[in-house]
């Protein structure tokens, strides 16, 4: 099928290279001249393991290539995806403008039948939206047909997430058009639902709502376990148990970050008050999370005599979740910012993330690795998980800071050890835990 992907971000890239590589012809088009010309060259603008070689064998095999010009883009495809970021405003609405523009363009240039496609995380109601814009827009009468087949992809495992996903939801007018984009997932033999537009729209963002929200209960009960003396990593695990509950995503830490929770998050409670619907659930959610590093902040400030003031803290990750560079309400940019604004000089280390990070914080110093951030400084912060910090030499960096002070936002390490090896250790929900030493 000759495929057409407008948008080359996470999500545009990943379904782009997925379809060529199930033997689809595929262009992807992206406005940005510099990302177009850098695929081109088969440079990736974006860190996610496995794309650059299927690019590549795609690009080789000549079923994918990269383009600015949508137009002809466009009219050579019969299925239309749309993957344009829709980034929040400030009022948590997200911004359509994108969306919208995509609508008229694709409607300029529908010279035959085409399904057009929305894979961005839209509210509900977008695909009538567009389907209006293009039947304003067209030059000519040519039908056309729009479905809603939201992603679920994460960061860092997109690859594999796209190829094997829980389920295709795909949100159609009509079966036969569902039919149609069935038929391009059928190589994957996933299970597949067939719902309404409305319905596909809903099933995002109530997802990654009821996501958010599972992380949000789990970072409660850590604050609740270090009220009262319990190890919120055996809590966890004990209620994970439970087939009824399932264990993913109740990890407790610094929150949720990221391109989509936060914005899916705000953008479902903004359609719930416009409905005259009081989420009150989801607000808390929200709530609980922006309390998180606020917290997480207060407690280093008490541990440190009260103020950052002319100390040195090294800071372990940036990215907002390991296996990324993506910045994008990444927990370390409120953390690095509080620690500035109280006076206190920043060393950070992230094994990817430290280019994207550069112009938010100019001001601190990046080091080679994990040692070098903690050497000399009067504490260590965690606040990425990724898997080269959990096996450190914890004694060398013990000898090497000005004080043996940790705080681990994101649970990695085992406190027993570390308090035998003569640290400081603070982390979330099991600090003040009597924990089993044997
Ligand atoms: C995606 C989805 O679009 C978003 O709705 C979802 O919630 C998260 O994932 P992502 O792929 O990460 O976002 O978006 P982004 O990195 O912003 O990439 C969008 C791309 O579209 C950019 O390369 C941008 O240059 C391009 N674009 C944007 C166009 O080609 N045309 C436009 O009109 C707008
Ligand atoms: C998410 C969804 O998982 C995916 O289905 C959707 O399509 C896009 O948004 P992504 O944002 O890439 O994917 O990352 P994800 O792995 O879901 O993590 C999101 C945030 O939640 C990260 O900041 C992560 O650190 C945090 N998280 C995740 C927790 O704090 N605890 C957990 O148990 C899991």
């Amino acid at each position: 099928m000759n495929i057409c992907v407008i948008g080359t971000g996470y999500v545009g890239l990943v379904t782009g290279c997925v379809f060529s590589d199930l033997g689809n012809d595929v262009i992807c088009v992206d406005k940005n001249p510099e990302k177009v010309a850098m695929l081109r060259r088969g440079e990736m603008p974006i860190y996610e393991p496995g794309l650059e070689e299927l690019v590549k064998r795609n690009v080789d095999d000549k079923r994918l290539s990269f383009t600015e010009d949508v137009a002809s883009a466009v009219e050579n495809s019969e299925v239309v995806f749309i993957c344009v970021g829709t980034p929040p405003l400030p009022s948590g609405d997200p911004d359509m403008s994108f969306i919208q523009e995509c609508a008229k363009t694709i409607a300029a240039s529908l010279n035959r039948y085409k399904v057009i496609v929305n894979k961005s995380t839209v509210p509900v109601g977008t695909g009538d939206m567009v389907r209006e814009i293009i039947e304003t827009n067209r030059r000519r009468p040519v039908d056309f047909d729009v479905v809603s087949n939201p992603e679920f992809l994460r960061e860092g495992s997109a690859i594999k997430d796209t190829l094997e996903p829980d389920r295709i939801v795909i949100g159609a007018p009509n079966k036969l058009v569902a039919m149609k984009i069935l038929e391009l997932y059928a190589p994957l033999e996933r299970p597949m639902i067939i719902t309404d537009v409305a319905s596909a729209e809903m099933i995002k963002y109530a997802s990654n709502a009821f996501l958010a929200t599972k992380i949000s209960f789990a970072n409660s009960i850590a604050n609740i376990c270090d009220a009262v003396g319990a190890d919120v990593i055996q809590v966890i695990k004990g209620m994970g148990m439970d087939q009824r509950i399932g264990s993913a995503f109740l990890n407790a830490g610094l929150g949720y970050g990221g391109s989509c929770f936060p914005k899916d998050s705000s953008a479902l409670l903004r359609t719930a008050e416009k409905n005259g619907f009081d989420f009150a659930l989801l607000r808390a959610v929200i709530e609980v999370n922006k309390d998180m590093p606020i917290r997480f902040i207060d407690r280093m400030r008490t541990a440190m005599d009260g103020s950052f003031k002319g100390k040195t803290i090294g800071v372990l990750g940036l990215a907002f979740k390991p296996n990324t560079d993506d910045m994008r309400d990444a927990k370390s940019v409120e953390i690095i910012a509080s620690l500035l604004a109280d006076g206190a000089t920043v060393k950070a280390y992230d094994p990817i993330a430290i280019e994207n990070t550069r112009p938010i914080f100019p001001q601190i110093t990046y080091t080679k690795n994990a040692y070098d951030a903690a050497e000399g400084a009067d504490a260590l912060v965690i606040v990425t998980e990724w898997n080269e910090f959990k096996l450190l030499n914890m004694e060398k960096i013990h000898d090497s800071m000005a004080k043996p002070l940790i705080f681990d936002g994101r649970n990695i390490y085992d406190p027993v050890k570390l308090r035998r090896t003569g640290f400081e250790y603070h982390c979330v929900g099991r600090t003040t835990a009597q924990l089993l030493t044997r």
